[in-house]
């Protein structure tokens, strides 16, 4: 068999193939502390497993529209305006299979071959794979590291942009360093979207993942709302990973052109599990609220933790949960200059599984600082303590 061309072309995401082999090493008998994916331990709240389990009984077992059920698309409407300041309808929103599906939906439904689209690296992968799957010619940016943690390089952001560059992807509140732009940076990306005419993938994956302050939308400034496509997922706000259930909300033309491809792909998303998404988003906000403080008790811990290895920095992101601690000095001291032998060594001698700065991207040539990523979604804080201090101890042998 003759696989076709194009599928060289396709990337991965790569944080599963590290989760195969920390299983692998698991089932070996070994302590494995699961560091490395974007996966949540905590249940999905009951009253949203309640309102699945009746939408069930009540025959929600068949199609239904590809643009998602009304009062779905309503309520995500609805919950996008309270915390965005936006004005949008139930026209604007598609229901999607997860907040993934919408990347590349947004790429075949604006993106023509050659067409250049400004990505972050480090960054989620799945954004390169898919440019360039498509026939795009995927340019990267990157993030400065301060001590306030990182921010977008607006400077050679601004200089990627050529006349072929017709889209760019916008991550804030940023998987994997958990990057947040300030109102100022916000507004300076908005002005080169506009002299540039772009149109925006508004990546919100963990708008609502927030320990303090207030997430800011791209997409509320100004102007922006025509220009922005947002990526809305249930997935991490309700720990609904698995639920598969998200949606796109932008312009009705690119709506109408996501439900096209729907129709092509998927027919529709699960019936039932639509109607839970009614409930997450009218129904009691406890289980969220539940979900946060358990989050924000294990970043802290993270954090503490890594504070004390000698040879690592970490800043402490106020959203997502990810945390992007540079190693660099670290792996020095060890003599392990290359990410794949120290994240070998680590999950050997600690068993701490995380991914590195290069599952996230190819690293520019010049770039010095080496970073891993851990998650801290899929392992309880007395896990985050055991395996913090056995990477502790590694570091001090
Ligand atoms: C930045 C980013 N975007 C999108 C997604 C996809 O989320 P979903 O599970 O809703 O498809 C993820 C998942 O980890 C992510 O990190």
């Amino acid at each position: 068999m003759r696989l076709a061309e194009r599928l060289s072309r396709l990337g991965t995401d790569t944080a599963f193939a590290v989760s195969a082999e920390a299983k692998a090493y698991a089932a070996l008998g070994n302590r494995v502390y699961s560091f490395h994916l974007g996966d949540m331990n905590i249940p999905t709240p009951p009253n949203i497993v309640e309102a699945a389990l009746k939408a069930i009984r009540e025959g929600k077992t068949d199609y239904c529209s590809n643009y998602g059920i009304p009062e779905l698309r309503q309520a995500t409407a609805d919950d996008v305006n309270r915390s965005h300041g936006t004005h949008y309808v139930m026209d604007n929103v598609v229901i999607e299979p997860g907040g993934k599906p919408t990347i590349s939906k947004f790429i075949q439904a604006l993106m023509n071959p050659r067409d250049e689209v400004l990505y972050p690296n480090p960054g989620y992968p799945i954004y390169e794979s898919q440019i360039e799957f498509h026939g795009g010619r995927a340019v990267p940016y990157t993030y400065r590291e301060g001590p306030d943690g990182f921010q977008i390089d607006l400077d050679a952001l601004e200089s990627a942009i050529s006349s072929r560059t017709r889209l760019l992807i916008l991550n804030d509140l940023q998987n994997p360093t958990g990057a947040e732009a300030s109102s100022e940076e916000l507004l300076q990306l908005a002005n080169l979207v506009r002299q540039n005419d772009l149109t925006v993938l508004c990546d919100e994956a963990y708008f609502h993942i927030r320990y303090s302050g207030a997430s800011r939308s791209f997409a509320s400034l100004p102007g922006m709302e025509d220009r922005c496509l947002l990526l809305y997922t249930f997935s991490k706000r309700y720990c609904m990973t698995g639920w598969r259930l998200g949606a796109a909300v932008g312009p009705v033309p690119l709506v109408d052109a996501i439900a096209k491809l729907n129709v092509n792909d998927e027919s529709c998303t699960n019936h039932f599990v639509q109607w839970a998404g009614v409930e997450a988003l009218t129904g009691d906000q406890s289980g969220h609220e539940r979900i946060i403080r358990t989050l924000h008790e294990r970043r802290d811990i993270a954090v503490a933790m890594l504070d004390r290895i000698d040879g690592v920095t970490c800043f402490k992101p106020n959203a997502t949960f990810y945390l992007f601690p540079n190693v660099t000095e670290l792996m020095e001291r060890k003599g392990l200059e290359d990410y794949s032998s120290f994240r070998t060594a680590c999950l050997h001698e600690t068993g701490v599984s995380f991914c590195t700065r290069l599952h996230f991207g190819r690293p520019a040539p010049d770039e010095r600082a080496r970073h891993i990523r851990f998650a801290f979604s899929g392992i309880d804080s007395a896990d985050i303590e055991e395996g913090l201090a056995s990477l502790q101890r590694f570091a001090e042998r």
